[in-house]
């Protein structure tokens, strides 16, 4: 591989941190192309455990150059913190992190209008994480927002941030009655962001071609999950970006006649966080309690993770969307005591049978999932190294799946572990 593309195919936490920080390894750049610190990337090294909100997996990795694109909404004081949490922890930033020049700013009013917003909305939230995402996006296609190049011109910053902090206050007192942003210590703590972030700014996209050119091994990263996608996701209850592939490469300023192969994680079961139609979703009182089992709590916001049975409509389609050239299939040793496995194949909706993912959310909302069971295999996977070990029940059940979605699964992870890992 010299160009690979790893995205989500579920509605994001599929996984990635890990499947990226293990594809780093043969890896000279990791790329990460959209979302912003609403992503928590989990990655366990020697029973240590690292949670990257911005920056790519791969800097776990020592020879691995990390690159954030213009596709991402950058928080200053979240990457600032990132960083100083990773040399802390004796990791060398210095000369292996880039930003590009044109990604979007997240400021303080970004993150009041997120939650201002979401207040107001009630019973009809998204359940966003708070992060100000949405609205750093809104600015960016507004034409009003503030980018990284930015800071590089003092006066111009001051100036833009100034008219940006007096509009926002104009809307966060008139439509959502909220507290006001004072706007000279915000000028004053911003301005200081130029010195910190400047040895980290680069021209990405000319970066990453000579390197393709060159002949680099270089991984694009994507954050959150196909179901998750503005254009393709369970509109509106998606992040406010393109975590499918082609989001790679706008994202990121490389042509997609680079991108040579496309991985999707997918879970062995499936989860989301915030609101939104999730038809294999299971009731409180039902007898499997994956969310103990998998230990299914947000890495960013620490909320409880909705979870529900393999989806194989879902990763059908984002198989389609993304052009996945293989999965990798992660949290396989969570279903490990279960007796009986279920998997989604197809929905019912009025009569009908939908092999599809429908786009209307009535549809989605409403639909019932027709399920094949399978027995279960009621042994540990956690320390199997290869394909054939695994026991016939979970051969049968990772085969199932690369039936009903004609894509197949290369990575088989048993573990949160570098080394719980099964390269098929
Ligand atoms: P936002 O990205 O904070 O605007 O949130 C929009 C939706 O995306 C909400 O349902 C969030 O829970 C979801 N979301 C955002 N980031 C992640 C993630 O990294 N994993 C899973 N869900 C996410």
């Amino acid at each position: 591989m010299s160009v690979r593309v790893v995205v989500g195919a579920q509605w994001g936490d599929e996984g990635k941190g890990k499947m990226i920080d293990l594809m780093s390894e043969t890896a000279d750049i990791a790329a990460r192309y959209q979302g912003g610190a609403n992503a928590g990337h989990t990655v366990v090294i020697a029973g240590k455990k690292y949670v990257l909100h911005l920056i790519p997996s791969g800097i776990l990795q020592k020879n691995t150059v990390c690159v954030i694109g213009n596709g991402v909404v950058i928080d200053p004081v979240a990457l600032i913190e990132e960083i100083k949490m990773l040399e802390s922890m004796g990791i060398e930033i210095k000369g292996r992190l880039f930003i590009s020049h044109l990604a979007h700013l997240i400021m303080p009013y970004h993150k009041m209008l997120d939650r201002a917003r979401e207040k107001k909305a009630a019973a009809d939230k998204i359940g966003t994480t708070g992060r100000g995402i949405g609205p750093a996006y809104i600015d960016k296609i507004n034409r009003a927002g503030i980018r990284i190049v930015d800071l590089l011109d003092r006066d111009t910053f001051e100036q833009k941030l100034r008219k940006n902090i007096e509009e926002k206050n104009e809307l966060l007192k008139k439509i959502y009655k909220a507290e006001q942003l004072a706007v000279e210590p915000i000028i004053r703590e911003y301005l200081d962001f130029d010195k910190l972030i400047n040895p980290y700014i680069k021209d990405v996209s000319l970066y990453l071609n000579q390197a393709i050119k060159a002949g680099k091994k270089v991984l694009l990263e994507g954050a959150q999950g196909t179901l998750l996608d503005i254009d393709f996701g369970t509109y509106p209850y998606v992040t406010s970006s393109t975590p499918t592939s082609g989001g790679a490469c706008s994202g990121l300023g490389i042509g997609p006649t680079f991108v040579d192969e496309v991985y999707g994680v997918i879970k062995a079961y499936t989860t989301r966080v915030g609101m939104g139609p999730f038809p294999t979703e299971m009731g409180d009182d039902d007898l499997v309690n994956l969310r103990e089992l998998g230990d299914e709590f947000g890495a960013t916001t620490g909320r409880p993770r909705r979870c529900g049975w393999f989806d194989a409509v879902i990763a059908n389609y984002a198989a389609r969307i993304n052009g996945i050239s293989a999965f990798a299939l992660t949290k396989l040793d969570i279903l490990d005591t279960l007796n009986e496995i279920k998997v989604c194949v197809s929905y019912e909706y009025e009569g009908k049978r939908i092999t599809e993912f429908p786009s209307e959310m009535r549809i989605l909302e409403n639909c019932q999932p027709i399920y094949e069971t399978y027995p279960g295999w009621e042994s540990s996977t956690s320390e199997i190294k290869k394909f054939h070990d695994l026991p016939d029940n979970a051969k049968k059940y990772i085969h199932r799946i690369e039936e009903l979605t004609d894509t197949g699964v290369a990575i088989v992870s048993v573990g949160s572990g570098r080394e719980q890992t099964i390269l098929v």
